[in-house]
């Protein structure tokens, strides 16, 4: 049996990552449970090791949670509006929120026979992409958001380095309509969980320390 944490799974992409795992077998007979996980909190999380332990343990974490700020009708903010406060509150969910997870489940993951990890990332992530004119995603000027990501992609390659063990990678989902964007991603959440899920079913032997889409490894 293999037993699978999503953060943020009530919804979107987690919702959806959820739901394919359970049925390719992951966790128990019962299928999904809730348990309750805000990753900005250390008693909650702290909570929900206690919770995982006691039902046995965990093998696969999904770091999934993640905010996005959005201006007046959906749009993205300009990077003249870029404040502290919320680089702060982005960083306190998909960066910090990130690192007190996993902090806080390595000593079950380390007790797992095939510990893995998946760190939802973005293709806002990628420098590459983002400082080159010809790249689709270089118009998005917001900071924090994609600034967060590349956090991201450097707690993946360090932990997969600290941690040979394990299977941890960084995964881009492509744009995708949840209520992340307002609806406005161009796929379904059955094509952006596709990646997700196939890092979270990696073996043993599968690749650690990436940054991959559904086509295969990004430019960093
Ligand atoms: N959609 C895209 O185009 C796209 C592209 C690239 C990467 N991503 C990444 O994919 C991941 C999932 O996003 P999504 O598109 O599925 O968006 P979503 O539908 O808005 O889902 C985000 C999930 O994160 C949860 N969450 C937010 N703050 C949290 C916190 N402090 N503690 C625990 N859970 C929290 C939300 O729960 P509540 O609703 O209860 O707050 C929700 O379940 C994010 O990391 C996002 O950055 C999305």
């Amino acid at each position: 049996m293999t037993t699978t944490l999503i953060t943020g799974a009530n919804k979107g992409l987690g919702f959806e990552t959820a739901r394919r795992l359970v049925e390719a077998g992951h966790t128990d007979e019962l299928g999904a449970r809730f348990v309750q996980l805000d990753v900005t909190d250390d008693a909650c999380v702290q909570a929900a090791v206690k919770t995982v332990e006691a039902e046995g343990g965990l093998d696969v974490l999904v770091n999934n949670a993640g905010i996005e700020v959005r201006g007046e009708n959906n749009s993205i903010p300009p990077a003249v509006d870029t404040t502290a406060d919320e680089m702060r509150t982005v960083f306190e969910t998909n960066v910090f929120g990130v690192v007190r997870v996993t902090h806080a489940f390595l000593p079950l993951l380390q007790r797992s026979e095939a510990p893995v990890v998946v760190n939802v990332s973005s293709g806002l992530a990628s420098l590459s992409r983002l400082s080159d004119p010809d790249s689709p995603a270089h118009f998005y000027q917001a900071v924090a958001y994609p600034t967060s990501k590349t956090a991201v992609n450097m707690i993946t390659v360090q932990y997969a380095k600290a941690f040979p063990n394990m299977r941890i990678n960084a995964v881009e989902p492509g744009f995708t309509a949840t209520d992340l964007n307002g609806l406005s991603g161009t796929q379904t959440v059955e094509e952006g969980a596709e990646i997700i899920v196939r890092m979270a079913r990696v073996g043993p032997d599968g690749p650690t320390g990436g940054y991959v889409d559904v086509d295969g490894p990004l430019a960093w």
